[in-house]
């Protein structure tokens, strides 16, 4: 081999290593867009919280806990955490989880009706089994903030 062409197989191969070693090869493409941009954005979500807030009122199990809850902002709100946890553009303007429900005594049971409740808007909007598995593994985890030990 020629030296020159050595050195340049040499410098080749040490860029092939470069681009190995900054990460750009062919690996597989992550998903690119968002939670929030594939529940269809900000009017999508808010149908839902419509939906899914007219579910509760009408579930017996636990209507009377919004007995004197201001609806109008309970929904805003609700939109906010669900835009902002999905990756979307808002803010979330509420109280946290913990200081919203305490003492409130919200059980195990009231809680999986209220997901229930949420399950039966989201397959009533089709929301697809990935996305809406996403969504209910953003907020499963704050029951640890919303149910009361001993309930
Ligand atoms: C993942 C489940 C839940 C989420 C994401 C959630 C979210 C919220 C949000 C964002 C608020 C408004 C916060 C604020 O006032 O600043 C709120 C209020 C409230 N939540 Fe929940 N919540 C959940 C579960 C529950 C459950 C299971 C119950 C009872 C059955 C419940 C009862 C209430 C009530 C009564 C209020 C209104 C409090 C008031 O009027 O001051 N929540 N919730």
């Amino acid at each position: 081999m020629h030296p020159k062409s050595f050195r340049q197989l040499l410098s080749i191969t040490a860029f092939s290593a470069l681009l190995v070693a900054a990460g750009c090869t062919s690996t597989p493409p992550k998903p690119e867009t968002s939670l929030y941009q594939r529940l269809g954005g900000i009017e999508a979500i808010t149908a839902v919280v419509d939906d899914f807030v007219a579910n509760v009122a009408a579930d017996s199990r636990i209507n009377g806990r919004f007995a004197t809850t201001d609806i109008p902002r309970f929904k805003r709100l609700l939109v906010e955490q669900i835009c902002a946890g999905s990756g979307g553009p808002c803010v979330y303007t509420g109280r946290d989880m913990k200081t919203t429900h305490a003492g409130m005594g919200i059980t195990d049971a009231e809680f999986d009706a209220l997901v229930e409740d949420l399950v039966q808007t989201l397959d009533k909007f089709k929301v697809p089994t990935a996305e809406k598995e996403e969504l209910l593994g953003i907020l499963g985890p704050m029951k640890a903030d919303i149910v009361e030990p001993g309930t």
